[in-house]
């Protein structure tokens, strides 16, 4: 078993789910757990998990395996040492005998469990992700307990923007999608919300501003994705978008340039919170309690099953299991024309784009 990518709250939630099934199906099942994701694999590190070792993890976020960022375009690039990575990864596998090799992990964890599934491995996954980007399943465990950290965020900003009367902007993880955002933005009563999926206009957000201000509003929030892209600069090509960056002020990131064109546009004080890396921390919601159990439990079936090459995923509240040659390497992004942004906008809520 490992943990890849990024953590999330419910990694160890999922992991406690896949093993006391496990433990309860079978008297002799030895589980491994590698450390620090796809690296352990690689170089061996392991160590033999008891069934202790899953007591009292339920609430407990983090993962007690670690992870790390392994590239899925850098696997089939030698190391340092010149060690072929998948070739390494094959031989531990091989050499601990394995059964199985249970990967929990977001995008690119997802890309290189099918590569080991192509390279004869017998895999099962997990979707792990504050971001909820996996193609195939309708939510991931982790993203309803990020919803919580970052709607709280823009909860704590609405009393002190309430008091002095400025524009707060909250810059939400999410990575190239607005899931995130747009569950959050919603959640938390954001005036504006900016996905990637919907390219803003400068205008329209100044306008709405604008109006807000005539309607005698103090104050205004924008949630804003990390993601975040203009109109303009999402008509560009990824070259000239590097070279226009390059060539105008650099910002830390794309809350604080729409903070300052804000400011350009409409003399109004801004302020920017990145809540950043704390959407990622603390305990799992219930919600994502229970999503980890029922995932972590339907993947021992499937290895009891023998049922490899797959992803655990959810399906209208049903879970099941959807092969990973078929949803590895896509990405699920926020439909502009879906139902949630109908109703979302109107509320009033502006995406920055009409
Ligand atoms: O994929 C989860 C995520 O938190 C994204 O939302 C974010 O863009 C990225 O990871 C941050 O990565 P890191 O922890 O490597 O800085």
């Amino acid at each position: 078993m490992l943990t890849s990518g990024g953590d999330c709250q419910a990694l160890n939630a999922t992991m406690r789910g896949v093993a006391k099934s496990l433990y309860k199906m079978y008297d002799d099942v030895e589980i491994i757990g590698f450390e620090d994701g796809y690296k352990g694999l690689m170089y061996a590190d392991y160590h033999v998990l008891k069934s202790s070792d899953f007591s009292g993890i339920l609430t407990k976020g983090g993962t007690i395996l670690g992870t790390s960022r392994q590239p899925f375009k850098a696997m089939r690039v030698p190391d340092e040492n010149g060690l072929d990575k998948v070739e390494a990864m094959k031989h531990t596998y091989r050499k601990l005998k394995l059964e199985c090799l249970v990967v929990l992990g977001g995008n690119g964890s997802q890309k290189t469990a099918n590569l080991l599934r192509e390279e004869g491995l017998n895999i099962v996954s997990l979707p792990k992700t504050i971001d909820n980007d996996l193609y195939g399943t309708d939510v991931t465990f982790g993203f309803q307990s990020a919803i919580n950290v970052a709607t709280d965020a823009i909860d704590c900003i609405h009393t002190t923007a309430a008091s002095h009367g400025r524009v707060f902007i909250v810059e939400v993880m999410g990575h190239k999608v607005g899931w995130l955002t747009l569950y959050a933005g919603i959640a938390g009563g954001a005036d504006i919300i900016l996905l990637p999926e919907i390219p803003y206009d400068m205008n329209v957000i100044v306008n709405a501003l604008k109006e807000r201000n005539r309607q005698g509003k103090r104050f205004s929030i924008l949630a804003v994705a990390e993601g975040a892209i203009s109109k303009e600069d999402a008509a560009l090509s990824k070259k000239e978008l590097k070279e226009k960056k390059k060539s105008g002020v650099i910002y830390p990131s794309v809350a604080y340039e729409i903070g300052a064109r804000i400011t350009e546009e409409t003399g109004q004080e801004v302020r920017v919170t990145v809540p950043g890396h704390t959407q990622r921390g603390g305990e799992p919601c219930p919600y994502d309690r229970v999503l980890s159990t029922r995932l972590g439990a339907a993947a021992a079936e499937l290895i009891r099953d023998k049922k490899y090459g797959y992803m655990v995923v959810v399906d209208n509240d049903e879970i099941k299991a959807a092969p990973l040659a078929e949803v590895s390497g896509k990405l699920k992004v926020v439909d502009p024309d879906s139902e949630i942004i109908r109703h979302a906008k109107m509320v009033g809520i502006s995406f920055g784009d009409e």
